[in-house]
């Protein structure tokens, strides 16, 4: 007996097909058999921003965005930011299961033992302008360690993979750590191999002259469960540049550098950075409503909400406003949270975001967070890097060990001009 699939009565041609569906999908090739006539090329999809095209199938993150669910390899991300820390985290994302005792502390070991990078990277760093952009010096620095690193180009060769992952892992903090310094002019400060992952990154950040320096626990604890929250989100933006560089066979560096830059737009990882910018502009809670108003007349969008997967409250966003409070009684309360909160609770009732299902998605709180702990908003997205190069990295090595998978290549419908011959220089007329 055939199994049940998807019947397609092509009105043009009166023909019938049979498409196999599986996991409630259809092949896009098997599109291509539906023709006019034999020369045709054949049915395509057209589907422009992939918002209804399954590009992989992965085994790593489930976000169910109607409930509001986020799962990474079948853990609630409340479980996991409760009680896992981030390399648990990174380890699970990269490894498919939780670590054994022994297991994580020679991941975290491992991980320690490849924070430093090459001292020429200091140099490469002191060449950016005094006031370039913490991103774009991450971007950049983050694919130049592909030219310390020729063996990545073995992504077939699982121990120089290892390595690979291990170096990312451990240098992006202290890549991000370097760009911040530059960009206030303070000297770099090198790893702490005594400390924890979110722990050796602030005193990267913070450590002054002496060596006094001691991250606040309650604050490293913080940061930890951010980075867990932000580890991974299945195919998003910067993660589908990761495996359509990764697809090229190109080496995880330069790839890592590519999701890099799709993150640093203010649509995705840049969101943090434009809330705290929105939440200066609005000043106070009672211009909240003029604010909101302009957003309903399309002048510009609500940053930090809305999401193309979360029809409902984003469960990150709600760890986070919990988290928040743990960091103001260190921190002192941030000011900016009261108009977050107002802002919340007027766009939640308003017709408009409510017939869109538009809710604080990840982004909405984490600034109001951050900069509590003493960032500026400059090195937001920068913070969001790091973890979620674990993601990145998990998503990579999927993408490798996938027989369905090659090289990334869209289609396109072609809408130029038909063939015509060249005009010579004299005969051209300006384009209207
Ligand atoms: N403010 C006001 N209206 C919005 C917003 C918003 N933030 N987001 C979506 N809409 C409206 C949009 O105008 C459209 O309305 P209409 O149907 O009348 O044209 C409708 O909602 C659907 O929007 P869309 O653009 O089709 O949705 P999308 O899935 O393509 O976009 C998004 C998703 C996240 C880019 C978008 O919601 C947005 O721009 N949000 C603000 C930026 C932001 O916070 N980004 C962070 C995303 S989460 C973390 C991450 O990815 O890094």
């Amino acid at each position: 007996m055939q199994t049940p699939g998807l019947r397609v009565h092509d009105e043009r041609t009166g023909k019938e097909y049979n498409l196999p569906v599986q996991d409630d999908c259809i092949r896009a090739m098997d599109l291509r058999q539906i023709k006019v006539n034999p020369d045709d090329f054949g049915m395509m999809a057209y589907d422009p921003a992939f918002t209804n095209t399954a590009s992989c199938r992965s085994a790593i993150t489930v976000i169910d965005g109607e409930r509001g669910i986020l799962r990474y390899r079948g853990y609630p991300i409340e479980q996991l930011a409760g009680k896992a820390s981030f390399l648990e985290v990174a380890y699970l994302l990269l490894h498919g299961e939780l670590p054994t005792e022994t297991e994580l502390r020679t991941w975290v070991s491992q991980v320690t033992h490849h924070t430093m990078v090459h001292e020429n990277i200091k140099k490469f760093m002191d060449g950016f302008h005094h006031d370039a952009h913490p991103m774009g010096m991450l971007i950049s620095t983050v694919a130049a360690l592909s030219t310390f690193y020729p063996d990545a180009k073995n992504i077939r060769d699982p121990e120089a993979r290892k390595l690979q992952i291990l170096r990312l892992v451990g240098k992006m903090p202290t890549l991000a750590a370097y760009a911040y310094r530059h960009s206030v002019g303070l000297p770099y400060v090198y790893p702490d191999n005594n400390l924890d992952y979110a722990g050796n990154f602030l005193r990267m950040l913070w450590k002054m002259g002496d060596n006094s320096y001691a991250p606040d626990p309650i604050l490293a604890r913080a940061l930890d469960i951010l980075f867990v929250l932000h580890a991974d989100h299945e195919q998003n933006c910067s993660t589908n540049v990761m495996r359509a560089v990764g697809s090229s066979n190109a080496d995880p560096y330069v790839a890592t550098a590519g999701a890099a830059a799709a993150l640093y737009g203010p649509l995705h990882g840049g969101a943090n950075e434009a809330v705290l910018v929105m939440l200066d502009e609005i000043g106070s809670v009672d211009r909240v409503p003029e604010y909101i108003k302009r957003v309903k007349d399309g002048k510009f969008r609500l940053m930090g909400f809305g999401h193309r997967v979360y029809k409902n409250y984003d469960p990150r966003a709600r760890i986070i406003k919990k988290t928040a409070e743990e960091v103001f009684e260190v921190t002192g309360r941030n000011p900016k949270l009261d108009i977050a909160l107002e802002l919340e609770r007027v766009a939640l009732e308003d017709d408009y975001f409510v017939q869109r299902k538009l809710y604080p998605n990840v982004d909405f709180y984490s600034g109001i967070i951050y900069q509590a702990m003493g960032f500026t908003p400059d090195i937001f997205t920068v913070l969001f890097a790091i973890p979620r190069t674990v993601g990145w990295l998990a998503q990579w090595q999927e993408m490798l060990d996938d027989p369905d998978q090659k090289i990334a290549r869209p289609r396109q419908i072609y809408t130029g001009a038909a063939k015509r011959d060249f005009i010579p220089m004299a005969q051209r007329k300006p384009a209207a």
